[in-house]
């Protein structure tokens, strides 16, 4: 099912306009994300909570690991690298951190404060294989950079 992103982003638009907690915003992103398509399986963000680390924040979907270090996973990949993470086979992915078994394809995006700052990254787990395009994750990054970046 192909998701709308332009009616996504005016109803987080509408929906976070005038908030600025952090929680907030992130658990605002995750429900409306995960419930915009049948491929989000797990929806969610990671924040970085201290230097070279990410601590699980708002999410939807099974129990997430609670803390990643930027030298692992997907997310640490995301991390340290500032670049979206587009996993189209979990099991290819070097490290991949499997908090659920059912994941097949993975999509993890950085997310930056008004400086240009990493604050989290936003990761997306699918049920199905290669679920993720490259239009998903500019999509997506134009949402977060709306209502974290302000641009
Ligand atoms: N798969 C992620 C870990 C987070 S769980 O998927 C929610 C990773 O490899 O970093």
């Amino acid at each position: 099912m192909p998701v709308d992103y332009t009616n996504l982003a005016a109803t987080i638009a509408a929906l976070t306009a005038g908030e600025t907690d952090t929680v907030a915003l992130m658990a605002t992103i995750a429900c409306e994300v995960h419930h915009a398509g049948d491929r989000f399986d797990w929806t969610g963000f990671y924040r970085v909570t201290a230097p070279g680390l990410l601590k699980i924040g708002p999410y939807q979907g099974a129990h997430g690991c609670l803390t990643i270090a930027f030298s692992h996973g997907v997310c640490g990949a995301c991390a340290r690298s500032g670049e979206a993470q587009l996993v189209a086979d979990v099991d290819a992915f070097p490290g991949h951190i499997a908090c659920a078994s059912s994941t097949r394809s993975e999509l993890v995006l950085p997310v930056r404060d008004s400086t240009g700052t990493l604050i989290g990254v936003f990761d997306i787990d699918s049920d199905q294989p290669a679920a993720f395009s490259a239009a998903d994750a500019r999509d997506l990054e134009a949402i977060l950079d709306q209502v974290f970046a302000g641009s």
